[in-house]
């Protein structure tokens, strides 16, 4: 294990006898020493999203390490042609951090428009110095507002039907429109102005990437890291310098998936210029964020809001032992499937197995 994972999921397998050693440090482990395991022989790597399961990482399991298990729903640190290669299946986490991560991203939304950050900032510092209609600051209202989903998976249609409450007209975005979906959120909205709970009626819709930034006040990334390349439709950088000029200056850009599908540097013109109005960033190019990372700019405190990767941070979610709760049960229940030989042995019908297609 790359990392603890917890007690309670660690035990599951030391009550079905399993030799486990886990990495004590809360740093990463360096390469070299993952590199001395899988060539020592082990079975089994319990890996997080911090490790580079890379082609040399794997070429030294060859023909002994059964299975790579990441704690994490995301995969784009382990190398899949290489896993490929060599036939070693790869798990993941899909599902249990869905909820989790969706309602960190509606959060952080609501955070940086609402400027809690700055309000607080203000308390804590003795700076209230009465109640005033607006001074010193002001938020921007959520409710009622457009929404544009990147991404319109798993967490991008948790995220979108969270929008909802708050009476949001949703542009989703994806390369697999689901009109069932779409057609739900619709009725749903029906329903709620139908029984006035909502003011106005507000619709959702599949709309281009383009059409949605041009009009959006809230942007938020929901995909996967897909890098030049390995893809049809990558996602480095999909937020470049065309994309902020699309959006309107008083939108905000809000990421929970990948550092990477931010250019950094576009952002930052983007909110210096003023041609956004804010963004609120829980992942980055470089994690942990680097002391020197111009993103830290004291000039952009209230604006652009920075957290530590903790979209999927709660208790329930990271270390629940229970395979339908909890990263750390997903991925010893991933790991326990293909060492066990669950599923015929057959890590095409393995519900966690990520490469099946290695066994085509
Ligand atoms: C978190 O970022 C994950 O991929 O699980």
């Amino acid at each position: 294990m790359t990392a603890d994972i917890g007690e309670a999921a660690l035990n599951r397998l030391r009550e079905l006898e399993y030799d486990v050693e886990v990495y004590p440090l809360v740093e990463p482990p360096p390469k070299a020493l993952i590199l001395r395991k899988v060539s020592g022989g082990i079975d089994a790597l319990l890996t997080t999203l911090r490790d580079s399961i890379d082609a040399e990482v794997l070429s030294a399991g060859a023909g002994t390490l059964k299975v790579v298990a990441q704690c994490a729903v995301g995969f784009d640190n382990i190398d899949r042609a290489a896993a490929n290669q060599h036939r070693i299946p790869f798990t993941n986490t899909p599902d249990v951090l869905t909820e989790a991560t969706a309602e960190f991203a509606l959060f952080l939304l609501g955070a940086v428009s609402r400027k809690l950050y700055s309000s607080e900032k203000m308390v804590e510092e003795n700076r209230w110095e009465s109640w005033h209609p607006h001074y010193p600051i002001l938020g921007d209202e959520v409710t009622g507002k457009i929404v544009a989903v990147i991404g319109a998976g798993r967490i991008g249609k948790a995220f979108a039907k969270k929008c909802i409450g708050l009476d949001m007209d949703i542009l989703l975005c994806g390369k697999d429109p689901d009109s069932d979906f779409a057609a739900n959120l619709n009725q749903e909205m029906r329903l709620r102005y139908g029984c006035a709970f909502s003011r106005s009626l507000h619709t959702a819709a599949y709309v281009s990437f383009e059409a949605a930034l041009a009009v959006a006040d809230y942007v938020s990334l929901h995909v996967p890291l897909i890098m030049p390349g390995a893809g049809t439709d990558g996602t480095y950088r999909l937020m470049n310098d065309t994309a902020f000029k699309l959006m309107k200056r008083t939108a905000y850009l809000i990421n929970t998936s990948r550092g990477p599908v931010v250019d950094e540097a576009a952002l930052l013109s983007a909110l210096l210029e003023d041609r956004i109005a804010g963004a609120a960033l829980d992942v980055f190019e470089t994690e942990p964020l680097p002391p020197t990372s111009p993103l830290r700019d004291p000039r952009l405190k209230d604006r652009l809001r920075v957290f530590h990767h903790f979209a999927s941070g709660t208790k329930e979610t990271r270390l629940s032992a229970d395979p339908h709760i909890g990263m750390a049960g997903r991925a010893v229940q991933g790991l326990i499937d293909v060492i066990e030989g669950h599923y015929d042995a057959d890590p095409r019908k393995m519900p966690f197995v990520v490469n099946k297609e290695a066994w085509n």
